[in-house]
């Protein structure tokens, strides 16, 4: 298998990790993008986007790496492409196909070119019928081939985290695949037992069964996240009560676990938000409901105006918000659907002076927010500043914050808003008023 080549079609935050974890495990490499500047930066060995430990990847294996916007030269010295572009939601919650489809012309007319077994793998996500009714037509029609005799297709999404995307791609939960004819999933079988350090469950089975796991497992998840947020909420107003007890003695049923059951601000990033609204889409579309998908979406808009409301119960009049994270969540600079953003522009709204800072995310947070909101090049310059101090993002700088950063020389303490609960209320409440979100006081 280790001799086989493999193209990378897309080299965003998904696509430069899924090519430089395949060169370290010993495969030739080729990544196609129509961005100039992301060819360039991988054929230098450098990370295009944001994702810890890419850039050393991508330098260390760098010899097996190579990066074209030559289609016809990808796929004719590889044996299988990866196709990893956007599928951006319309208006009405579905993924379009656009760049997708876009990609299987040109793989269609390079495959026209070559006359071996060519496979095909689509792991952007899509909804159920696309893999077979949209991109299948699509590539026979460009390459003139059949599917399941010349070429085969799988359609293989990725379940990995930014910010972990390479130790995923390793370590993988379990691997998806739908597979228009047996020999097309057990060539990707092969390639990822090479690929994976854990042997991971591996599920096989047809494109829109595939397709339906894919939003199911994001819809579940965010189910589970809303679920406890929805607990955190009722804990703040029973005196006594505790999240975190709470959701740790509930986390011990095996049929629950506790992954994901924090009872925090709500979920973000270019990935939950939508699948979620695109699985009810979907429901419609099919001439059903979503309900539990919807609800679970009303929910997770509701956290930011939750927060906003206890920010305003505890600020003095000409107060100002200090807002410590704004990427989505750690280790990643995407600011997409994040909750700081949010909160930033509801406190914008209601003329609330907002000063921010996040360790990797600010360039980002400032091409989305507008000018009044004050970016701090540091922890310390924000937290100097302001009257409440909200930790929207449980980064490690942020949990390593010592008391005596947060003591003010006055006899008015700072109020700290706790989303995480990262911080231990007994080492901080003779310096702040600590607030923790989640718990009855
Ligand atoms: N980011 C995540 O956490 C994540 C997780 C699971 C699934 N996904 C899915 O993966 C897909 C890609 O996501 P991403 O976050 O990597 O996107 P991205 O926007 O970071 O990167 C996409 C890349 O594709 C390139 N591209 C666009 N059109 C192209 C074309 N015609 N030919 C070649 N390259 C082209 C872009 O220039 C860009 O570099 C989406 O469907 C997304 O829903 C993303």
């Amino acid at each position: 298998m280790k001799n086989k080549k493999i193209s990378v079609i897309g080299l965003g935050k998904l696509g430069s990790p899924m090519v430089a974890s395949f060169a370290a495990k010993g495969f030739n490499v080729i990544g196609v993008d129509t961005n100039l500047d992301s060819i360039h930066l991988i054929n230098k060995g450098m990370a295009p986007v944001f994702e810890p430990q890419l850039n050393e990847y991508l330098h260390a294996n760098h010899k097996r790496i190579s990066a074209t916007d030559n289609y016809n030269t990808a796929i004719a010295n590889s044996e299988i492409s990866f196709i990893i572009v956007p599928t951006p939601s319309d208006k009405e919650g579905a993924f379009s196909l656009k760049y997708v489809l876009e990609v299987g012309k040109h793989i269609g007319g390079a495959l026209r070119k070559k006359s071996d077994f060519h496979l095909v793998v689509l792991t952007s996500t899509v909804l159920p019928g696309a893999t077979e009714k949209e991109l299948l037509p699509v590539l026979e029609f460009h390459s003139g081939k059949r599917c399941g005799r010349d070429f085969g297709i799988c359609y293989n999404p990725e379940f990995v985290a930014l910010g972990s995307v390479i130790k995923d791609i390793f370590k993988p939960n379990f691997i998806l695949i739908g597979e228009s004819d047996p020999d097309s999933g057990e060539i990707l079988t092969s390639f990822y037992k090479t690929i994976c350090e854990n042997n991971p469950p591996i599920a096989r089975m047809n494109f829109v069964n595939a397709e339906l796991t894919k939003i199911s497992v994001n819809t579940y998840v965010t189910t589970k996240i809303s679920y406890a947020n929805m607990l955190a909420e009722i804990c703040e107003h029973l005196p006594g009560a505790n999240i975190d007890i709470v959701t740790s003695a509930l986390g011990l049923d095996p049929r629950i676990g506790p992954k994901y059951l924090k009872g925090a601000l709500g979920y973000g990033g270019p990935c939950f938000p939508r699948d979620n609204i695109a699985f009810a889409y979907l429901a419609h579309r099919l001439g059903t409901t979503a309900m539990l998908a919807e609800t679970t979406n009303l929910l997770n808009k509701r956290q930011v105006p939750r927060l906003l409301k206890l920010i305003k119960s505890k600020l003095s009049p000409k107060g100002k918000v200090g807002i410590l994270g704004l990427a989505y969540k750690p280790n990643t600079d995407v600011v997409e659907e994040s909750e700081g953003i949010g909160l930033a522009r509801s406190l914008i709204a209601e003329e609330i002076p907002v000063m921010a800072y996040d360790p990797a995310a600010m360039k980002n947070a400032k091409k989305v927010l507008n000018a009044s909101i004050i970016f701090t090049s540091s922890l310390k310059e924000c937290i100097q500043q302001v009257d409440i101090v909200v930790i929207t993002v449980p980064w490690k700088e942020f949990k390593n914050i010592q008391p005596e950063q947060l003591a003010r020389p006055n006899n008015k303490p700072l109020i700290v808003i706790d989303c995480w609960r990262i911080l231990d209320h007994k080492r901080y409440k003779e310096v702040v008023d600590y607030v923790p979100i989640g718990i009855g006081s």
